[in-house]
């Protein structure tokens, strides 16, 4: 039995394979309409989400399974003190696959080692978010057409956001990754993420404004300030609004430069940009439905259709 709970639980040739899976699901996706007949998806959301637990929801639906599940954690019975090891050996009954989101860092790691069934990450605390970075390779690589040999911006709270964790750990597999950190002071990428860069003597530059580099960006990935992980309100209301990127900084940006951001947005990318051709942040989540079908296609052994 195999769970997702980091990007790099699959290597470059699984990621390929789930790539061109999610691909076939795109243009096919009557051939996988009944591929989930009878399976049942389990989203257990002990942290708010939208996008995450709807896409994995829709995902699901979309292979003819069903899903059950709770979106906040007063609801279920972690609300009387159960254990999340607990939890899922009981949603194992349930269940044949599990989604978990949960505020504490490693609590998927703890149900996976307990569960009978699956178990995807589907973010931890300040930790990772495995299936985000699948959403955003799979992005990278519909329209960009590979998935090395870039020049990449990763903007806002560095620190907190564990979407930009996930996706530094999986794109450092690449040749010709650049990266170039963005972030005020306080949000810097965290130091064991620069030491691992070091140690594999993968380039990365860590700047302040992003009017200075932006025309070296082949990719901008903006992040919102991640309010809930800040420890007082008065540093959040200073540094929320630190990034704006509107129009007349993306006239400093290559042609082909794509813009994108895991959302939910908040004030970092005005919404005049949705115009531009470059933002693709509406696409990557429709890819994100495709790339959780071909997921949950692959860790319930059922791509031999
Ligand atoms: C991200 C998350 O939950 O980490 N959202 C998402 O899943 N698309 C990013 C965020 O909340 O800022």
């Amino acid at each position: 039995m195999r769970h997702l709970m980091s990007p790099l639980d699959f290597d470059t040739k699984e990621l390929d394979e789930l790539f061109d899976l999610a691909r076939d699901i795109e243009v096919n996706p009557e051939k996988y309409a009944h591929a989930c007949d009878g399976k049942i998806l389990a989203t257990c959301f002990y942290e708010p989400s939208t996008r995450t637990r709807l896409s994995f929801e829709s995902a699901m639906t979309r292979l003819g399974g069903r899903v059950i599940g709770f979106s906040d954690a007063n609801s279920s019975s972690a609300a009387k003190g159960e254990s999340v090891s607990d939890t899922i050996r009981v949603i194992s009954c349930y269940a044949d696959i599990c989604a978990m989101r949960h505020p504490k860092e490693g609590a998927p790691m703890v149900a996976a080692d307990k569960s009978l069934i699956p178990v995807i990450n589907a973010g931890d605390g300040g930790h990772q978010h495995p299936t985000q970075t699948l959403t955003d390779l799979l992005t990278i690589r519909n329209l960009k057409g590979r998935l090395d040999h870039f020049t990449i911006g990763l903007c806002g709270d560095l620190k907190f956001g564990r979407t930009v964790h996930s996706l530094i750990h999986a794109l450092v597999r690449y040749e010709g990754i650049r990266f170039l950190f963005i972030s005020p002071e306080e949000l810097r990428v965290p130091d064991y993420i620069t030491d691992m860069l070091r140690e594999k003597n993968i380039p990365f530059e860590e700047v302040i404004r992003l009017e200075d580099v932006m025309p070296e960006l082949d990719l901008l990935y903006m992040t919102r300030v991640q309010k809930e992980r800040f420890f007082n309100e008065e540093d959040y209301v200073r540094l929320k609004d630190f990034y704006i990127l509107t129009p007349a900084k993306m006239e400093l940006a290559k042609k082909d430069m794509l813009v994108l951001h895991p959302l939910p947005r908040v004030n970092e990318i005005s919404v005049e940009v949705d115009e531009d051709p470059r933002a693709a942040y509406f696409k990557q989540a429709q890819y994100g439905v495709y790339v959780r079908m071909a997921l949950i296609l692959t860790l319930l052994g059922l791509t031999n259709q």
